[in-house]
């Protein structure tokens, strides 16, 4: 089945065509705009200029993808969660071509998209992801941090999530605290490298509590009021202690889900998932607690924004026919996985 995906809910316009068969869903084109480097200037992204940027970008990316290709049979689109500015112009751009062609309509939920970024497959290809369910999956984000069970392709249950910040959040607002520049996260990451992950000793939120939700807000304060009463100390230490105490909670709380659900794979995803100790870390530790469950991550490419994992998503929905008329869909900034 040849699929388009769509994916514009915040600072990526990204467009892409798979096709997905019982074998896989393997890509057979794909193209992104990123904004990030106008967002640096402001230090974060700014949904109006987010928006007009999705409305310069989404037709000449769908045009660059559909030339000299074949006409796709499915139509899938990031409707939400995510900036209403950006989802806005993913969902009329998919109306249209869902109207004009004749073809069905998804309505692909961006965090179900990052659930499946690990099963996009590269052209020509000869790996399988051959998930087994139930899963459990850690999405960790700039804009959200939730752990979820999956039954089956589909069936989602959040079993937690940040009551606040998200972790791709926290390290963006940390690193704007150390005058790096947006995004954080890969900024923080790298200095973490030559650092030791000890040298500080920082709160590590909910940890204590026997739940599977996240707060990072608290560590961000902690790291305000720390970095005004040192104001010399090392970089690399600091980033190296700040990225190891957030790898430390999503980690132990995604390991507890883990154990009191005895999923047979676990999936990491989202922006966060693209960094290097969380990766390892989870490894590690799941090879220890659950050895029998497979954990699978994205290639480093699939872990930001993109519309090739929307495809995947829409993929499945299309197989259970879970379509969307044009006239009736709606871009829900607030769409809850599971609802
Ligand atoms: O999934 P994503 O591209 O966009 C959202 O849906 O939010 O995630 C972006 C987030 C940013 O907060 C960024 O700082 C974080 O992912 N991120 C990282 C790394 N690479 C990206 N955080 C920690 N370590 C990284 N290597
Ligand atoms: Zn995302």
């Amino acid at each position: 089945m040849l699929i388009l995906g769509i994916e514009s809910s915040c600072d990526d316009t990204s467009v892409a065509l798979l096709d997905c068969t019982k074998k896989g869903c393997f890509i057979i084109k794909e193209t992104t705009a990123s904004q990030i480097e106008i967002h640096k200037k402001y230090g974060g992204v700014v949904p109006e200029v987010a928006g007009r940027l999705h409305a310069e970008k989404i037709l000449p990316l769908i045009e660059e993808i559909l030339k000299d290709s074949p006409k796709p049979k499915v139509v899938a689109v990031a409707s939400g969660p995510g900036l209403i500015t950006g989802l806005i112009v993913g969902t009329e751009a998919a109306r249209a071509l869902s109207y004009a062609w004749n073809i069905p309509l998804v309505a692909v939920n961006h965090l179900s998209g990052h659930i499946h970024s690990v099963e996009v497959q590269e052209k020509n290809s000869l790996n399988t992801t051959n998930i087994k369910y139930p899963a459990l999956a850690l999405i960790a984000s700039g804009g959200h941090t939730e752990i979820v069970y999956i039954k089956k392709p589909g069936q989602y249950k959040i079993l937690g999530k940040t009551k606040d910040d998200a972790a791709g959040e926290c390290f963006d607002k940390v690193a704007k605290l150390l005058d790096l520049p947006y995004p954080g996260g890969p900024q923080i990451s790298k200095l973490a490298e030559t650092g030791n992950p000890k040298a500080i000793e920082l709160p590590k939120p909910m940890l204590n509590q026997n739940n599977f939700d996240f707060s990072f807000s608290g560590l961000k304060t902690a790291c305000l009021y720390w970095l005004q009463k040192n104001p010399k100390f090392y970089l690399p230490d600091f980033c190296a202690s700040f990225e190891q105490t957030i790898v430390d909670v999503l980690v132990e709380k995604t390991l507890r889900a883990a154990l009191k659900h005895k999923p047979k794979s676990i999936i990491l995803g989202g922006g966060v998932s693209a960094n290097k100790k969380l990766r390892e870390t989870l490894k590690n530790r799941l090879s220890k607690t659950l050895p029998n469950a497979t954990l699978f991550v994205p290639s480093i490419k699939y872990c930001m924004d993109n519309a090739a994992m929307i495809a995947v998503a829409g993929y499945y929905q299309a197989k259970n026919k879970k379509f969307t008329s044009w006239k009736k869909l709606n871009a829900n900034p607030n769409w809850e996985l599971g609802e």
